[in-house]
């Protein structure tokens, strides 16, 4: 069975979904590996945001098996977030080569520090007690851009490639470059993950078949707006509606528990719990999926999700 890896999705999978995720799922995902991630830590004012830190030093991280992601635009930021995480405790770290969202790239980060790996390299081999890994995109605006660093990338001490077979510039929309994602793999020395539009339990074998010697792969969108889609895979066979929505609902009800618990005000804790449902239209049907987008009260809420089943 291949390893499996939930994506980091900033503003969805944070500590505590991570934890209730996996203690929901936890039985169900045992047949295979499944590693989480951090969403990027970055810098602010040349020190790593403190938001980003309590995400990865929470108590709720216990027992879950995460790697937490740096995001970073010259080597010298690199070295402050390896830095920092380092005496935080983390033994591995995931490197954002792939965020295709302007206000990072136009900083050289993300998608855009493809460009800086041949310095990054050598910063990274005097951290020998890290595991590092590496998330990618095929180019900035080109899927061929990667062959120019893929020399760069096998000379690093990598433990994973994770690559999603997208442009920067087509963001999150489009065709996946699948037959690029191809050649990567071939030409890769480190072990391969694939990343992209897996929504369905089926979707996980297609790709596995198409890649004979795939690493693992990872879900991100699918994952959120289908949070069984690992136990499923693992389990060897999809879940019906019912078993699939009443797990759903109660990783949604001690998720929205916790943010009641944790933050102040009924607008503070809709905006956090509302991307709970983003991805999940195909999962509860559009009525109730546009009823819990537009509730704005917790009445409106709660008779939003009285809509599902
Ligand atoms: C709202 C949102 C936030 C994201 N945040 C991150 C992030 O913090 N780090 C990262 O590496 N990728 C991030 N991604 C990209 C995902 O991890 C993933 O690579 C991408 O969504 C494609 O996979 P999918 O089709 O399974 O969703 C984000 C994507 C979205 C839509």
């Amino acid at each position: 069975m291949t390893t499996l890896h939930a994506a980091p999705l900033q503003g969805h999978t944070d500590a505590a979904w991570r934890r209730l995720h996996s203690e929901i799922y936890g039985d169900c995902q045992r047949a295979a590996a499944v590693t989480y991630y951090t969403p990027f830590v970055r810098l602010e004012k040349n020190d790593p945001r403190r938001h980003d830190m309590r995400d990865f030093t929470s108590p709720l991280n216990e027992g879950v098996d995460l790697i937490p992601q740096i995001i970073f635009g010259t080597a010298e930021e690199f070295r402050r977030l390896v830095d920092s995480l380092v005496a935080a405790g983390a033994g591995r770290i995931n490197l954002n080569c792939g965020c295709p969202f302007p206000l990072q790239t136009a900083r050289g980060r993300g998608a855009a520090s493809l460009a800086l790996l041949p310095d990054i390299a050598s910063v990274m081999a005097e951290y020998t007690s890290v595991d590092f890994s590496l998330k990618m995109r095929p180019g900035m605006t080109r899927p061929d851009e990667w062959r120019a660093v893929v020399d760069t990338i096998n000379g690093m001490p990598l433990t994973a490639v994770t690559m999603h077979p997208r442009t920067a510039k087509q963001q999150y929309r489009g065709e996946l470059h699948r037959e690029e994602f191809a050649a990567f793999l071939s030409e890769c020395r480190h072990p391969v993950i694939f990343n992209g539009d897996l929504l369905v339990p089926a979707d996980i074998d297609t790709v596995t078949e198409s890649y004979p010697g795939l690493a693992g792969v990872m879900a991100g969108r699918g994952l959120v707006g289908r949070p069984s889609l690992f136990a499923e895979y693992a389990g060897g066979g999809e879940w019906d509606r019912a078993r699939r929505l009443d797990a759903m609902l109660r990783l949604h009800d001690r998720l929205y528990a916790h943010y009641c618990r944790t933050l102040c005000g009924d607008s503070q804790i809709l905006s956090k719990i509302k991307p709970f449902w983003e991805y999940s239209e195909a999962e509860i049907g559009r009525k109730a999926w546009k009823a819990l987008h537009k509730a704005m009260t917790p009445a409106k809420y709660r008779a939003a999700l009285s809509m599902i089943g």
